[in-house]
């Protein structure tokens, strides 16, 4: 087969180390990709939202399945123009992506179809938020409606605070995406984000994992893509999980099929461990960034044909997919000053060698100078991976590779997994 695989992240890097292993692939393009995918695909210089040239691509390789990475492809509506063409698109069309891109939609869509989710209001202007504000007890969480790479949210602990965000949000700090806010109840409780691959009318789990969006030990700092994740996530519990699949996961499938938006590609569930069960924090279109990194270590066999099942919109006939027993951690290498302002250009030394079986390390922002060097682009750089028989051992031996490399241009998070690791221990 030939496939397009769309994006250039950590996330597509262990994507396209996944569908490289697969017989069935003949030949993998990869638009944009980074360096660190050179050795699994030819990389073409496509930019992920311009969905025209992206289709043209995949005219072009005669693409049998295009995987579609980031949620800024999905938005700018390549499934569409790809489904249009007649080639098969792991992941879903603008419309059903509206169950990321946009919180209003996502909110209105649970409340409409009873999936258990935090109560909510959506607001344009500002005295209605401010006087909703007043029903709402705190901590208040605020958020714009569209896309706004993460840094959409923000919990408030006082009403003063809380009135600051909205005026913000709508006075334009995130375009046309603040234009709306979205007012919640504060959720308490553990989150994990739990995965399904979707074919437009059945979804089958792909598991759960965790991460860490905080930039600094402890939990603390400013709010990040993620710092880190690990898989299985001991917080999914089998009774947590089962509640997943039936009150939210199979609903929203069927829903979105009802209402003519059929799911198909990965839908990935931020959930909220809470008294009442599993509530939804927030859908997201596409995989998560670093969780897919570990999903796809720990994934055992060929991810090729289920991909392709999605695509195709029948996941009848494909084995459910299966998991080695290992724990994989993966803790992310980010540039001094990520995520206000990371400090590009820095050089990298040592993440090429070989790390040995239980290691990978994913590119997720890098650049290779013509001499060869390998340097830092953007804020999260690069993903270091380790499989163990637990999360101990998975965190060694990724701390140990961490050591073996030379950037001093990068920090990383040392206490990745802390919660996992507490219950191994209590265990
Ligand atoms: P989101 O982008 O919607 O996932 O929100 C970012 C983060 O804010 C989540 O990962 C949660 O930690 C937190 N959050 C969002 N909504 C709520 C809520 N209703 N209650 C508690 N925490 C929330
Ligand atoms: N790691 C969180 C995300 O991909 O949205």
């Amino acid at each position: 087969m030939n496939i397009l695989l769309v994006g250039s992240g950590g996330r597509e890097h262990a994507l396209a180390w996944k569908i490289a292993q697969s017989p069935l692939t003949r030949r993998l393009v990869i638009a944009p990709g980074n360096p660190g995918m050179d050795r699994l695909g030819e990389r073409r210089d496509v930019s992920v939202t311009n969905a025209d040239a992206m289709a043209a691509l995949a005219r072009e390789i005669r693409a049998d399945l295009v995987v579609v990475g980031p949620e800024t492809a999905l938005e700018a509506g390549l499934a569409d123009r790809l489904i249009a063409a007649g080639i098969p698109c792991f992941g879903p069309t603008a419309r059903a992506a509206q169950l990321e891109t946009s919180k209003a939609f996502s909110k209105a869509f649970m409340e409409r179809h009873e999936i258990p989710t935090a109560g909510f209001g959506v607001y344009e202007r500002l005295h209605e938020a401010r006087q909703a504000l007043l029903v709402f007890k705190p901590p208040y969480v605020i958020k714009a409606d569209g896309l706004a790479a993460g840094k959409g949210v923000a919990i408030s602990p006082t009403k003063r605070d809380a009135e600051r965000e909205i005026e913000w949000m709508l006075g334009g700090r995130f375009g046309q995406a603040g234009a709306r806010v979205v007012i919640e109840e504060f959720m308490a409780g553990e989150e994990g984000s739990l995965f399904a691959l979707c074919d437009g009318r059945r979804a089958i789990l792909l598991g759960g994992a965790q991460d860490h969006k905080r930039a600094y030990d402890g939990d603390l700092g400013p709010n990040t893509g993620g710092m880190g994740s690990y898989s299985p996530a001991p917080v999914f519990t089998r009774e947590l999980v089962e509640a997943a699949e039936r009150d939210i996961v199979q609903p929203v499938i069927a829903g979105m099929a009802r209402e003519g938006m059929p799911y198909r590609g990965v839908l990935y569930a931020g959930l909220m461990a809470t008294d009442e069960g599993p509530k939804v924090v927030e859908f997201n279109a596409r995989f998560g960034d670093p969780e897919c990194q570990v999903l796809m270590m720990r994934l055992d066999g060929d991810i090729v044909p289920i991909l392709l099942a999605c695509a195709r919109g029948d996941l009848t006939r494909v084995a459910p997919p299966q998991f080695l027993p290992e724990t994989v951690i993966c803790i992310v290498m980010a540039a001094q000053g990520y995520p206000d302002c990371p400090v590009e250009g820095s050089i990298i030394r040592g993440a090429e060698r070989d790390f040995g079986p239980h290691v990978q390390v994913f590119h997720a922002g890098t650049r290779r100078q013509p001499d060869g060097q390998l340097v830092a682009v953007g804020g999260r750089v690069l993903n270091i991976c380790a499989r163990g028989k637990d999360i101990a051992e998975a965190r060694d031996r990724a701390y140990a590779a961490i050591r073996k490399i030379d950037w001093p241009g990068g920090f990383f998070r040392a206490d990745i997994g802390w919660r996992a690791l507490e219950r191994e221990a209590g265990a």
